[in-house]
Parts: structure tokens; C-alpha cells; sequence
């Protein structure tokens, strides 16, 4: 059995135990670009892995949950943060079946995960006028030889924006991105979108 066919935990497991594996330790630079857009408050990073993103946004004074399926990845999340003085929760959870119902999240991110089940729990998750950050792999990146290959982990630009079209789309892209070494490029979509804020109660 390929590593791209264990199931999920075992597969994620393996990478973020590996004694030689280094995680990459900067969030997605779109998180950085829009991070100051967004008020902190209550933020839940879904898929977090080893949390270079949920880390980050504790640093900029978010009370952050990273959720993922895989232990090792969040123990070293964990590990960091608390390097860096900083606190992240952190909940060790199958996504396919994790309950957002009831919650209330300022800002919610996904990257690099793609299960479009989950935008629906998502768009209840987030309260009114806060944001769903996301950004994945999309279609265009089959056949580039590295990454996600398969329909499955590959995004559909439209259905992204379709899932969150009665939201303020504030920053949408089906784009290509050279990585810094100059030798990869990776195809993505990438959203920001923010909740309608609840209407005013009437007056009397
Ligand atoms: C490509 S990594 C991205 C990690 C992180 N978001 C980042 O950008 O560094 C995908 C992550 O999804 C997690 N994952 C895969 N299937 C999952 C599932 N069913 N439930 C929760 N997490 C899952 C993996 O453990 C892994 O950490």
C-alpha cells in the first residue's frame, strides 16, 4: 500500500512523526495578507497540522482551536506554541464527523484541506460579520506531478463560490503560485468571505 492510501490518520500520523520531518513553520502568506482585515476573536483553523497557521494567528492575539486528525502533527502545534509563549487548543478530531453545530467562531480557516461537506457546518459555525478563510489546491493543479493529483483533494473554483454566495466575497482567486525556489508552482483557489452581519432589530 502506497502512502497516499492509508487512511488519512495513519498517513498524517507517519509524515508529522517522522523524526527527520520538518514542518514548515510560516503561515500561508495569504493569511498574513489579510490577517489585519479581520478583528481578533475566537478562531477555529480546521486540517491544522503541525499549526503554522493556528500559531500565527495566537501570535496576533487570536484565541485559537487547531483541529485535525492527526495527534502528531498537534503535538507538535502544541510544542510550538508554547516555545513561543502563546496558547492553542487543540482538539485531535476526524473533520468528516466533527460537530460544529452551536459554536460561534469570529474566523474560521481552511487550507490545504478539501472536503466540501464541510462548508455548510462551516457557514453555520462562523457568526454573523465574521470570516471563512480558505485556500487549496484546485483542479488546475492535476497533472503538475507534485500534490494532491486525485478529483477527490482538488478544489472547483465555482463551488466554492457558489457554497458561499449569500456572503461578502471579499477576496476570491483561481490562480497559479510560483513558489520562492523558482521550481514548483501549485494551482489554487483561495476565499475570503465574510458572514452577513444579523439585521438590526426593529425599532418600536
Ligand atoms: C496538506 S495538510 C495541511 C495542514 C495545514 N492546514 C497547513 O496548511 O499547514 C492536510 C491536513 O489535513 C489533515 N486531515 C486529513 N484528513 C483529515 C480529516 N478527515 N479530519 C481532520 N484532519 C484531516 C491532515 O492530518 C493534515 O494535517
Amino acid at each position: 500500500m502506497g502512502n497516499s492510501e492509508l487512511p488519512p490518520k495513519e498517513k498524517w500520523d507517519g509524515r508529522y512523526g517522522a523524526a527527520a520531518y520538518e514542518p514548515d513553520k510560516s503561515p500561508v502568506p495569504l493569511l498574513t495578507e489579510v490577517v489585519e482585515a479581520i478583528p481578533p476573536g475566537r478562531a477555529l483553523c480546521l486540517a491544522a497540522g503541525c499549526g503554522r497557521n493556528a500559531v500565527y494567528l495566537a501570535q496576533r492575539g487570536f484565541e485559537v482551536t487547531a483541529v485535525d486528525i492527526s495527534s502528531r502533527g498537534l503535538e507538535r502545534c502544541k510544542e510550538r506554541a508554547e516555545d513561543l509563549g502563546v496558547r492553542v487548543d487543540t482538539v485531535v478530531a476526524d473533520l468528516l464527523s466533527y460537530d460544529l453545530a452551536g459554536e460561534a467562531f469570529d474566523l474560521i480557516t481552511d487550507f490545504y484541506y478539501y472536503e466540501p461537506e464541510l462548508f455548510s457546518p462551516v457557514r453555520e459555525a462562523v457568526r454573523p460579520g465574521g470570516y471563512f478563510l480558505f485556500q487549496t489546491f484546485s483542479i488546475h493543479h492535476a497533472g503538475r506531478g507534485w500534490g494532491p493529483q486525485s478529483a477527490r483533494h482538488l478544489a472547483q473554483p465555482p463551488l466554492v463560490l457558489e457554497a458561499f454566495q449569500h456572503w461578502r466575497i471579499r477576496l476570491f482567486g483561481d490562480l497559479d503560485i510560483d513558489h520562492s525556489d523558482g521550481d514548483r508552482t501549485e494551482s489554487v483557489v483561495r476565499l475570503l468571505a465574510q458572514k452577513p452581519p444579523r439585521p438590526a432589530a426593529a425599532a418600536d
